[in-house]
């Protein structure tokens, strides 16, 4: 792994909400990198500064202080080399399923034409080639879900940032939707981030997870995951997998698990 390319370099980063009565310390000391083709997951309770992390990487949010680099290069604003999924689908209800998928190509000004063929690959890749001319209505909430992770993969950006795309998802549901998302990147192999409050899931799909205290946020520490991809339903039941589970959620300081 330490050989590997830094994608993502972050730096005593420090994230200051200005407020009217007191300013907000939201992340106090955040240092971490991503390395390419990397599967990183953020795990921390609510309110540590999960969201403000990854806004900060998408060039989303200014930083208060340190360092952030994509590609080598600072990030001062969004750019095209990150594609983000958050965690309510956002998709344009006046707009079909291929129309939001190729949102971001008009937003970048470039051709649509150059991207339809892309376009209608990631929807095969997420089984939604029969629902290209439907609404975003007529869809379920995973198959939304999938139309943003389309969205943000349609300019074929390096990195990935998804912030609870599954969070609103029922049970069942969310656990496809990890394995779907574990095909996805093995395809695409993107540099993801994925931000989670559930620890079960920040371990199925990570090989590194990054658990973070209670506000303000810090790194309460970074652990390796050695479970065998691929990872499976089967996975979950696995006692490393158990292990893994109880041992990241003693760190983020939760009583029962
Ligand atoms: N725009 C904002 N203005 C002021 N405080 C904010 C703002 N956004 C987030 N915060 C505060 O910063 C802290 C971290 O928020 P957030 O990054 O959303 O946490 P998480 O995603 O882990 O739940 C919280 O205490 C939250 O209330
Ligand atoms: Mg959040």
């Amino acid at each position: 792994m330490q050989s590997r390319k830094k994608i993502i370099e972050i730096q005593h980063l420090k994230k200051i909400y200005p407020s009217k009565n007191a300013p907000i310390l939201a992340l106090s000391d955040v240092s971490f990198d991503v390395y390419e083709e990397e599967f990183v997951t953020i795990v921390g309770q609510s309110g540590c500064g999960k969201t403000t992390i990854l806004k900060i990487i998408a060039g989303l949010l200014p930083k208060t202080e340190g360092t952030v680099l994509l590609g080598g290069q600072p990030v001062t604003g969004p750019r095209a080399s990150s594609g983000i999924v958050f965690q309510q689908p956002v998709l344009f209800k006046w707009r079909s399923v291929l129309d939001n998928v190729l949102l971001p190509i008009e937003i970048l000004r470039r051709n649509r034409g150059d991207y339809l063929q892309a376009a209608l690959d990631l929807l095969e890749l997420t089984a939604l080639t029969e629902f290209k001319d439907r609404y975003p209505r007529e869809l379920s909430g995973g198959m939304q879900q999938r139309v943003s992770i389309c969205r943000a993969l349609i300019h074929d950006p390096p990195v990935l940032l998804m912030d609870e795309p599954f969070g609103a998802l029922d049970a069942m549901t969310r656990s496809e939707m990890n394995v779907e998302l574990l095909r996805i990147w093995s395809e695409r192999r993107k540099t993801s981030i994925l931000i989670t409050h559930s620890i079960t899931e920040a371990v199925f799909l990570a090989d590194r997870v990054i658990v973070m205290t209670p506000r303000p946020g810090m790194i309460a520490d970074i652990v390796e995951i050695d479970l065998p991809r691929p990872r499976l339903a089967e996975t979950r039941v696995s006692p490393r997998f158990n292990e893994l589970v109880q041992v990241i959620g003693r760190k983020i300081g939760l009583k029962y698990i």
